[in-house]
C-alpha cells in the first residue's frame, strides 16, 4: 500500500463522519425485509435475534458518549443491560442465551434509540476539531465501525439461521465460473514476516490488534490448493463414508458426530435419501452446486477431510504466505492479487449482493502470484492455527479480542457477507473448532 500524505485531523474527522453515516445505514439495509415478529426470535443459543444486532451497535457508541461526550445523559439503564455482550467492564448483562426471550424493548424503541445514537454520534464527530482527545476519539468511533461490520457479517449468518430462504434477499444472479481452478501451489518457505505491517501506514488505515506486530516466522516448503475445497469434493467424503469413519477424526470430532449425529455440513438436508442444500435462494441438488466452495463445516469437519484426501489445513502463515506473495521476491503485498482494495471482479464480498458463495473459477482477477483463487471472499478458511497473541502482542482495547486467546481456532480471508472495507489478508477471525453456523469453508495444504 503506497504512503499516503498525513492527512489533517479535520478531513479524518470528516472522513470517519462519511464511513459513520455508510456504515450505520447498511447494517438498516441488511435488515430492512424482516417482519417485525423476525427481529425478536432466537433460535439457537449461539445466534442473536436481530433486535439486540439494531441495539447493541448503538449500545457500543453510547459507550463512546458516555466517556467523552461531556453531559451525556444515558438513554436508559434498562438499554444498557440488554445490549451489552459480554463486556464485564461495562457492568452487568443479560446472558446471550436469553436474548430472544423478551419482547422488550420493542423493535420500535430500539430503532428510536438507534437514530438517538446517531444524532448525537454525528454532532459529536462534527465538532472534535478542538479536542486534544480528538485522535483517540477518532479510533474508538473507527473501532465501533468495524466492530458494526462485524455485526453486519454475524446479522447475516443469524438472519439464515433464522429465516434462510423465507429471506427476502435482494440476491444479484451468480457470476459464472470463467477458469477452471485445479491443483496446489507450490510455495517456498524461509522466513516470512507474519501479520500487518503497521510502519508507514497512513492514519486512516486500520488494523486490529491482534494481526499485530508483524513479526518473523520460518516455513518449510509447502503446497496449497488453488482453490477452495468444492461441495463436489466434499460430497465425495461424504459418500466414502467420512462422516462413518473414525479414523479421519480428531477426538473431538468423533464426539460430535456421535452426539450432534452430524452427517453433512449444516443446511443440508436429507430428502428421500438425497442430499439438499439449504440457502438464501433456495433448496438445491449438490449437483447443481458441486463446482462452488463448501460453507457451513466446522474446523473439526474441515480437518477429518483433510486427512482424508492425504492433505491437511494450513497453518495461518502458510495462508497468509500464499495469499500476499508477491512476483518481487520475498516482498509481500496487501491481497492476492496486488496492493489495489477489493472490487467486484477480485472476490465475492458483502457489496457483491450475491448471499451465496460463487462458483470456483469467477474470479480470476482475484487470483494469487501462485495461482490461489477466492482468498479473499466466498467463505473464511479454517486453519490449523490457535488464536492467540502474536509475539510483542499490546492490547488496544481491553476485553475486545484479548479475552479470547483462549481455545478457538483462527480463519482468514472473509466471506460473502464480509464488506470490502472490513477484509485484509492479515485479518484473524475465530471460531471454536466445533461452530459452523458461519460462512465457513478451508482449502487444505501439504
Ligand atoms: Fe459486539
Amino acid at each position: 500500500m503506497s504512503v499516503a500524505p498525513t492527512i489533517i485531523p479535520t478531513s479524518r474527522s470528516k472522513s470517519i463522519g462519511n464511513l459513520y453515516e455508510s456504515v450505520r445505514a447498511r447494517t438498516l439495509e441488511i435488515v430492512a425485509p424482516l417482519e417485525i415478529e423476525d427481529y425478536v426470535i432466537q433460535t439457537a443459543e449461539f445466534m442473536s435475534p436481530p433486535r439486540w444486532h439494531i441495539g447493541h451497535t448503538s449500545w457500543f457508541f453510547e459507550t463512546v458518549l458516555r466517556k467523552f461526550q461531556p453531559g451525556y445523559k444515558t438513554y436508559s439503564e434498562d438499554f444498557l443491560f440488554y445490549f451489552n455482550s459480554y463486556y464485564e467492564g461495562f457492568g452487568p448483562r443479560i446472558e446471550r442465551p436469553k436474548r430472544g426471550t423478551r419482547s422488550r424493548p420493542t423493535v420500535a424503541e430500539t430503532k428510536r434509540y438507534r437514530a438517538h445514537i446517531d444524532e448525537r454520534m454525528t454532532r459529536f464527530i462534527q465538532n472534535l476539531a478542538h479536542r486534544d482527545d480528538r485522535e483517540e476519539i477518532l479510533s474508538v468511533v473507527r473501532l465501533g465501525l468495524e466492530h458494526e461490520m462485524q455485526h453486519q457479517e454475524l446479522l447475516v449468518y443469524d438472519i439464515k439461521h433464522l429465516l434462510c430462504d423465507q429471506f427476502d434477499a435482494p440476491l444479484k444472479p451468480l457470476p459464472p465460473s470463467i477458469e477452471a481452478v485445479s491443483g496446489m501451489a507450490e510455495i517456498e518457505g524461509g522466513l516470512f514476516e507474519l501479520g500487518y505491517d503497521a510502519t508507514g501506514k497512513e492514519t486512516e488505515a486500520f488494523a486490529w490488534d491482534n494481526e499485530k506486530p508483524q513479526h518473523k516466522v520460518f516455513l518449510e516448503d509447502f503446497q496449497i490448493d488453488r482453490a477452495p475445497v468444492s461441495v463436489g469434493d466434499y460430497l465425495e467424503f461424504m459418500n466414502d463414508g467420512g462422516y462413518r469413519d473414525f479414523r479421519w477424526w480428531h477426538s473431538a470430532g468423533w464426539e460430535k458426530v456421535n452426539q450432534e449425529k452430524w452427517e453433512a455440513p449444516l443446511y443440508w438436508e436429507l430428502h428421500d435419501g438425497e442430499w439438499l442444500i439449504r440457502d438464501f435462494g433456495g433448496l438445491h441438488r449438490p449437483i447443481e452446486k458441486s463446482n462452488e466452495p463448501v460453507s457451513h463445516v466446522s474446523f473439526l469437519e474441515a480437518s477429518a477431510y483433510a486427512k482424508w484426501a492425504g492433505k491437511r489445513l494450513p497453518t495461518e502463515a502458510e495462508w497468509e504466505k500464499a495469499a500476499t506473495l508477491s512476483s518481487a521476491r520475498n516482498s509481500k503485498q496487501v491481497f492476492p492479487w496486488g496492493d489495489t482494495e477489493p472490487d467486484e471482479g477480485k472476490g465475492n464480498l458483502f457489496e457483491n449482493g450475491l448471499w451465496s458463495v460463487a462458483p470456483i473459477g469467477a474470479f480470476p482477477e482475484g487470483g494469487s502470484v501462485g495461482g490461489c483463487q477466492q482468498m479473499i471472499g466466498d467463505v473464511w478458511e479454517w486453519t490449523t492455527s490457535d488464536y492467540a497473541p502474536y509475539p510483542g502482542f499490546k492490547s488496544d482495547f481491553d476485553e475486545y479480542n484479548d479475552k479470547w486467546f483462549v481455545g478457538q481456532k483462527v480463519l482468514r480471508g472473509g466471506s460473502f457477507a464480509t464488506p470490502r472495507t472490513h477484509i485484509r489478508s492479515t485479518y484473524r477471525n475465530f471460531f471454536y473448532p466445533h461452530e459452523r453456523w458461519m460462512i465457513a469453508g478451508f482449502r487444505c495444504a501439504k
